[in-house]
């Protein structure tokens, strides 16, 4: 089996895109701007492709619309309280700094270098983020590696150096719709995510501290939930959030984490990481603000985010786990999501 990779085109000076495939029909594309996943095709039960995953109409969208769409997302994915650690980081939302700041790793170019082995494709992003880039201290070198193998799965790993302590935990940002054009909310898909517990979160969307059991709340997920019931729920920290926008602390790494299925395609997809967290995200605030490349203005819903990272503002939570990047402790993290047919 031979796996095909297609420098696709160059449209602007700066702006590469990526085509993986494999020969089972599966073809992904990433770009250098963000280490974007810009489409992921596959086929369905009765052998449709389509793409399974929220983008813009065209790449060069993703540099005017900041939208997070498929983007690598750092120094720090999720939210921090700021001021109180040792250099004040920007703040971009409020009194808070989210998702790295406001020109953070997915407005950025990275630095692309396919790769081909024997068993997957894949590109290589670097990215140098300069001492106190949007407050953070330490010179940073941050790897991003997307690949796709035989066997349908897509890895993602991530690795970072630094030369003076600083924070680090990246996530992706793709949002899945397994249903692809079929479909304009993710009602009919079922979740299951593999946690006994779960974090409630402010009105700012900060944890606040609690851990919380999963059972008899719709947090659970622990077998194969409908999102339909879960959005409809009315426990008080599904309506504050408007739906799914917690973060989960996994039973097991390197295990099933997460699995997300459409019935209907048959479609699915199976999460494995070495993070102790994911956060699932339903798209809670997408009220048309912008077009996809379907042609339809994304609604509220329109898709599910399953970020795998530690846990959200855990450099104020000292139970939450270690982001702190030293200059002898290099970074490492991996999650693979495998596509599969139900
Ligand atoms: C956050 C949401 C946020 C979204 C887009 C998610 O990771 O949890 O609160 O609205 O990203 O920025």
């Amino acid at each position: 089996m031979a796996l095909v990779r297609l420098p696709l085109f160059e449209r602007r000076i700066s702006l590469k895109v990526y085509q993986l495939e494999n020969t089972n029909g599966i073809s992904m594309r990433f770009m250098n701007y963000g280490a974007t996943v810009i489409a992921i095709e596959t086929p369905d039960s009765r052998g449709e492709m389509d793409n399974i995953i929220l983008s813009l109409p065209t790449p060069h969208d993703y540099t005017k619309e900041k939208t997070y769409l498929g983007a690598t997302i750092g120094r720090v994915a999720g939210r921090i309280r700021v001021g109180e650690w040792t250099f004040p980081l920007e703040k971009n939302e409020g009194d808070n700094h989210c998702h790295g700041g406001t020109i953070g790793f997915e407005s950025r170019f990275w630095d692309g270098e396919p790769f081909q082995e024997e068993t997957r494709v894949g590109v290589r992003f670097t990215y140098h983020s300069p001492a106190f880039e949007n407050g953070y201290p330490g010179n940073l070198t941050a790897t991003v590696c997307h690949s796709l193998d035989h066997e349908n799965n897509w890895r993602t790993t991530y690795t970072a150096t630094t030369d003076a302590t600083t924070l680090f935990n990246p996530t992706n940002h793709v949002y899945f719709n397994l249903a692809g054009s079929k479909e304009n909310t993710i009602h009919n898909h079922t979740l299951t995510i593999q946690s006994d517990a779960y974090l409630p979160l402010t009105a700012e969307n900060l944890p606040t501290g609690e851990i919380k059991n999963v059972q008899n709340t719709p947090f659970d997920l622990r077998t194969a939930t409908p999102l339909q019931a879960v959005l409809a729920s009315n426990h008080r920290d599904i309506q504050q959030s408007q739906g799914l926008n917690h973060p989960f602390i996994l039973n097991n790494q390197q295990h099933s984490a997460a699995t997300l299925t459409h019935p209907d395609t048959g479609r699915q997809i199976s999460i494995i990481t070495t993070a102790p967290a994911v956060i699932a995200y339903t798209g809670n605030h997408f009220n048309q603000d912008f077009t996809l490349s379907t042609g339809q203005k994304v609604t509220k819903y329109a898709g599910i985010a399953l970020e795998t990272q530690q846990l959200p503002d855990a450099i104020h939570h000292p139970n939450f786990g270690n982001i702190i990047l030293q200059p002898d402790q290099p970074f490492y993290s991996e999650t693979t999501y495998q596509f599969s047919l139900k």
